[in-house]
């Protein structure tokens, strides 16, 4: 028999860095929310432990039954963001409630509905997850106020488990009480949930319309429900559901409007707040380092576009966590080598999102190397040296001295001169020595 080629190992420069050098580095891109959202939606994805672009799916069906309804374009765009962020509660919180499914467990939020909790959990137990089925819905509908996208879709995220009949949470709103926006939602987050339990799209596109039917009345609003079925015997409506491009098309719809600037780094800090909150960190932690990380990219001779960039890669670096469980994130004890590894996608996770987003490339590359190291001891591709990129080794200084100045609950914060000195044993391993003196004559002055 002949002898196979052994595998090659996978060489740490596999991944050509202009590849993701898409910007010219003209500075943060002019972006709507509704792109940006629809590409960080795959991170909330990963929080949720559901299949990538199950946000995305839950928008389309939302926006095609808004459509189909005749809702002018104000309600429509209320209906995609509800739908996007109909389970961005999960992404900020520390430890994401599990049910016990007889079958293993997962991750509540992908029950259907407060009804499945019921039925999932035998016996007891069920108002603590009754409990944590609410908390996500609160959390979220808190994230969506604080992200300047209107009560309609507070409303809807807070009830997106509820279902017509009232048998969902208790004390929540039901039928007709619930806004059309709300009700939409709902519809689309139950429907996305069929087809990803039948699996197959030449069964789903069979049995679809009649599964739809069969929640009408109880879970779902009867009309809605119905409309929906009939749209889902359409093959129009399961092409764009399968479309690989699905993500291009609802980035394209451009919802909510341009950001400029500001506006940009306020919805930044609102989502670095959320992977704070995540990893059981302080608010405005992220935002903190990720202003540090300005400052170090100006006195490095960065142009102010630059600057600007290597703020933006900041407060998105640790994004990827929303894909580590919970219980790896918060856990006390020293890592397995398991548990390692799945930490250290971590920046992989980002770098992979972030290049989705027109204009963030080089973000993304710096970002999905802000662990790397100059002596090649790093992760996730054991760059050396040069081929660490000047702005990742800053945004990684920056957190290392934000962590290393901050309370931990194993040891008190350092002061900022024992920190620096913890740095400097850095320089030559970890980071450039030049820049390790940029960043203490940087970071000194911004601690006072
Ligand atoms: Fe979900
Ligand atoms: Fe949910
Ligand atoms: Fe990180």
């Amino acid at each position: 028999m002949a002898s196979r080629a052994p595998i090659q190992a996978v060489r740490a420069d596999f991944l050509d860095p202009s590849l993701y050098d898409d910007t010219g580095l003209a500075g943060v891109p002019r972006l709507s929310r509704g792109t940006l959202l629809t590409a960080l939606s795959r991170a909330f994805d990963l929080a949720e432990g559901r299949r990538p672009g199950h946000a995305q799916r839950i928008a389309y069906i939302g926006v095609y039954l808004a459509t189909e309804l005749g809702l002018d374009s104000a309600r429509i765009e209320e209906v995609f963001f509800g739908c996007l962020l109909h389970d961005i509660g999960m992404a900020a919180m520390p430890a994401a409630p599990r049910v016990e499914t007889g079958r293993g467990s997962k991750l509540i939020s992908g029950t259907a509905s407060a009804r499945e909790v019921l039925a999932a959990v035998p016996t007891g137990g069920w108002v603590d997850v009754l409990q944590a089925l609410t908390q996500h819905c609160d959390v979220g509908s808190k994230i969506v106020r604080r992200l300047g996208l209107g009560e309609a879709v507070a409303k809807a995220v807070a009830s997106h488990h509820d279902c017509w009949d009232g048998s969902g949470l208790p004390g929540v709103q039901a039928g007709e009480r619930m806004s059309m926006v709300a009700r939409i939602v709902a519809v689309a987050d139950r429907v996305e949930s069929m087809i990803d339990a039948e699996g197959s799209p030449l069964l789903v596109r069979r049995r679809g319309p009649q599964l739809v039917r069969e929640m009408a009345g109880s879970e779902l609003d009867p009309d809605l429900a119905n409309t929906m079925a009939t749209l889902a015997s359409r093959d129009e409506f399961w092409l764009g559901f399968y479309d690989n491009d699905l993500a291009a098309t609802l980035m394209s719809l451009n919802y909510g409007g341009i950001m400029g600037r500001e506006d940009l780094f306020d919805f930044l800090g609102v989502l670095s707040d959320i992977v704070d909150s995540r990893n059981g960190r302080e608010s405005g932690r992220g935002r903190r380092v990720a202003e540090l990380a300005r400052r170090v990219a100006i006195v490095c001779d960065m142009t102010e576009r630059r600057a600007d960039l290597v703020q933006v890669a900041a407060l998105l670096q640790d994004i990827g966590t929303l894909g580590v469980p919970s219980h790896v994130l918060s856990k006390p004890d020293i890592l397995t080598i398991d548990e390692m590894a799945i930490v250290q996608l971590h920046p992989t996770y980002a770098r992979d999102i972030l290049s989705e987003v027109p204009g963030l490339g080089a973000a993304a590359w710096w970002v999905g190397c802000h662990h790397e190291r100059i002596d090649g001891k790093g992760y996730p591709g054991m760059l050396e040296g040069d081929d660490v990129p000047v702005e990742a080794q800053i945004i990684g200084m920056a957190e290392a001295f934000d962590a290393l100045t901050s309370d931990r609950p194993y040891r008190r914060a350092m002061s900022p001169a024992d920190a620096f000195e913890v740095m400097r044993g850095l320089g030559g391993t970890r980071f450039d020595p030049y820049l390790l003196d940029r960043f203490e004559s940087t970071a000194g002055p911004f601690q006072a």
